[in-house]
This record gives C-alpha cells, sequence and structure tokens, in this order.
C-alpha cells in the first residue's frame, strides 16, 4: 500500500510514519509537508536510508505540487496543519489558509486521482468546552479558538466531499497527544524541558482545565485502524487512557523531574481557555482498538526522552524564531 502522508516531519505525522513502515514491510510512504516552524526533518533522520520513504517539500495548498503527489496513491493520512491554539490567537490567518484551504486543495487531488481512503486528522477542540460527560461523534460543533473553528471548518468540508463527491473519506478526533518529538511549544514538552533548564513553567488561569491525555503511538494505531477498517462518511473518536487538570499533571511531572513547586508561575489565562474535553470512543472501541499505553509509564518514558533527547530540542528552543514567540506569548504574563 502506498500512502500519502500529509505533515509527517510534525509530532504526531512522524511517530505515525515511522510506526507504518515498521508494521508494514511493503508500504511506502510519501511524505509532503512544507517544513514550517513545528516540521522538522531531524524527526524521521532514522528513514533517511529507507527507500520506502520520500519527503517532498511542498505546501498542501500548492494544487500542482499535491497533484504531483497523489499520484499512485492507495490513500491519504491527513495531519499538516497549523497546530497551535495560543498561535491562533495571535495570528489566525495562517490557520485558515493550511487547514480549510489546504484542506480543500487535498480534497480535490483525491478526488482527481480517485484515491481509495482518505483519513482527515481531527481534533476534540471542535467539539468546544464539555461542563460534564463526554462527546460522541454526534455532537454539535463549538469551536473556540480561532484553531478550533478552522479545524471544525474543515470537518465539516470533508463532510461536503462525502456526501456529494461521494468521497472515501473517514475523520478522526483526538485529544491531547503526548510522547516524543512534541514541538516544545506545547505545554507538556515546554514544562518538561523549562524544568530540565530549572526555569518557570507559565501555567494559564487557576490551572483547573481538564485535558484527556493520549500517548502519540495509541494514536497512530488508531489511525491505522481507521485507515483500513473505518466505514467511509463516519467519524471516531480517539482519547487517551488518563485524564487530569493541569495543576495535577504539572505536580506529576514535577515530582517525576525532582523539581520544586516554585517553578510553576501562574500567569493570565489563555483567552477563550477550554475548560474540559473528554471523549467517549466507544465507536472506536467497535473496531478493536483501546489505547494500550499505561499513562504512568509513558508519562515517565516520555520525561526520559526529552532528558536524553537535548540534542533534539535545544536548537529549536534556540531559534530566533521560537524566543520571539515565547517573548509575543508571555510578555507582561508573569
Ligand atoms: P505539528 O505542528 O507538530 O505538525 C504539523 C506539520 O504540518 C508540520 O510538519 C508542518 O511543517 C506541516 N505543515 C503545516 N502547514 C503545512 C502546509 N501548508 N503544507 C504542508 N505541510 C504543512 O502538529 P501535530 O501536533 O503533529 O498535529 C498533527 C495533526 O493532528 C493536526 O492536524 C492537528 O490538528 C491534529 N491533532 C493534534 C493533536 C495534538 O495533541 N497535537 C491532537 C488532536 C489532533
Ligand atoms: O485537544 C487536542 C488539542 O490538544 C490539539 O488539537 C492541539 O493541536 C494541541 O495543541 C492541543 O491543544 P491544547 O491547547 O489543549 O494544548 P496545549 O499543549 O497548548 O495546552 C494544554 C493545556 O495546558 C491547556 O489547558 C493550556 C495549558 N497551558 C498551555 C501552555 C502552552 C498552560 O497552562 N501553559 C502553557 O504555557
Amino acid at each position: 500500500m502506498k500512502i500519502l502522508v500529509t505533515g509527517g516531519l510534525g509530532f504526531i505525522g512522524s511517530n505515525f510514519i515511522r510506526y507504518f513502515l515498521r508494521r508494514y514491510p511493503r508500504g511506502a510512504v510519501v511524505n509532503l509537508d512544507k517544513q514550517t516552524y513545528s516540521g522538522n526533518p531531524a524527526n524521521l533522520r532514522d528513514l533517511a536510508e529507507e527507500r520506502r520513504y520520500r519527503w517532498v517539500k511542498a505546501d498542501i495548498a500548492d494544487a500542482d505540487a499535491v497533484d504531483k503527489c497523489m499520484r499512485g496513491t492507495d490513500a491519504v493520512v491527513h495531519f499538516a496543519a497549523e497546530s497551535h491554539v495560543d498561535r491562533s490567537i495571535l495570528d489566525a490567518a495562517p490557520f485558515l489558509q493550511t487547514n480549510v484551504i489546504g484542506t480543500q486543495v487535498l480534497l480535490d487531488a483525491a478526488l482527481r486521482h480517485e484515491v481509495g481512503r482518505f483519513v482527515h486528522v481531527s481534533t476534540d477542540e471542535v467539539y468546544g468546552s464539555v461542563a460534564k460527560g463526554h462527546s460522541t461523534e454526534k455532537d454539535p460543533l463549538l469551536p473556540n479558538s480561532p484553531y478550533a473553528a478552522s479545524k471544525a471548518a474543515s470537518d465539516l468540508l470533508v463532510r461536503s466531499y462525502i456526501v456529494t463527491h461521494k468521497l472515501p473519506a473517514v475523520v478522526t478526533r483526538a485529544s491531547n497527544n503526548f510522547g516524543p518529538y512534541q514541538y516544545p511549544e506545547k505545554a507538556m514538552p515546554l514544562l518538561i524541558t523549562n524544568l530540565l533548564d530549572d526555569i518557570p513553567f507559565p501555567l494559564y488561569g487557576d490551572g483547573l482545565n481538564v485535558r484527556d491525555w493520549l500517548y502519540v503511538l495509541d494514536h497512530a494505531r488508531a489511525i491505522d485502524v481507521v485507515l483500513r477498517h473505518g466505514q467511509v462518511g463516519e467519524i471516531y473518536n480517539v482519547g487517551g487512557s488518563f485524564s487530569c487538570n493541569n495543576r495535577e499533571l504539572v505536580r506529576r511531572i514535577r515530582t517525576l523531574m525532582g523539581k520544586p513547586e516554585s517553578l510553576i508561575k501562574r500567569v493570565p489565562d489563555r483567552p477563550g481557555h477550554d475548560r474540559r474535553y473528554a471523549l467517549d470512543c466507544s465507536k472506536l472501541r467497535r473496531l478493536g482498538w483501546r489505547p494500550e499505553t499505561d499513562f504512568r509509564r509513558a508519562l515517565a518514558d516520555t520525561i526520559g526522552w526529552y532528558r536524553t533527547h537535548e540534542s533534539w530540542w535545544r536548537p529549536l528552543k534556540r531559534k530566533l524564531g521560537f524566543k520571539t514567540y515565547y517573548k509575543k506569548q508571555y510578555a507582561g504574563r508573569s
């Protein structure tokens, strides 16, 4: 099976590609990735000699480039996106361009090339904040950040191509991923790498916002299950095995790392900060998937990975782009 993966230089895409090529010795991957600030060739350096893998540096909104990559493809797994909520609050434009227009360009190419399956990777954030209970795939979309709104728009676009053009597509909606190769702007890698350097972690608001934590390899397995067994036109929630508020997450990580509470600094809240996400994943479980990773072990492994991979994250945090963003994001918040 030859698949086109978009956004494969990013956190989840790179973990998925490595998983897919290991699992399917006859599988091949073309990775279409523009290499934005979060796209990092080092994430797949171990595949440099792999003949079943090829990276094409291009924008998913570039119709000609997409057309070339789509040729001879059996299936598409679409990860490419602007993915950080805080950045979407600072500037929504790239989110609409990539997440909405980019998705439309891919969908049109998939139709032209009669691709057998299109997996659109979305997020639990499209449901908005859930005060109690769990979101099911039938729940209304109530996105609250520009990022979430752009993902909801792309989900609806995919739906329209399924209904109108009979595109054989499926949508997945996952919770907060964690694990190796996550760009250190996101809460967990920012917390771990700041603590390794004894730099304070900025905890937003009262820290009581609840997130569901999904180990990235459990997510990769879920995408694979949906790719092979998901029903065309269906949506599948993908949640992890552990959920807690940010205060509790920070306490666990800090304790595992032996760091003092004084390194956690309360800062003003993220505007529009969703209070709680929670997913009902029974539909995907009926396809035989469940999160297999023990959260406590995966958390310790993840801390260990960042501890032993300083050569991966230090250059990213040293870059001017990261420093400028960090300053802008946290200016006046401490
Ligand atoms: P990421 O920011 O780490 O990676 C995004 C990748 O997309 C990068 O490699 C980047 O270079 C590429 N990209 C961005 N714009 C592009 C464009 N115009 N053309 C081509 N490539 C482009 O993101 P991630 O955390 O790996 O998320 C991947 C997908 O999963 C996203 O669609 C995101 O919405 C979704 N998702 C993420 C999470 C999470 O917790 N991180 C949870 C649920 C869903
Ligand atoms: O739920 C799935 C989503 O999870 C994905 O769709 C997004 O792509 C991904 O970025 C993630 O969004 P969140 O906003 O939940 O993740 P983030 O890591 O930015 O923040 C996690 C929680 O930690 C959130 O409640 C905000 C808080 N936070 C975050 C940062 C960066 C802080 O308290 N301080 C911080 O510095």
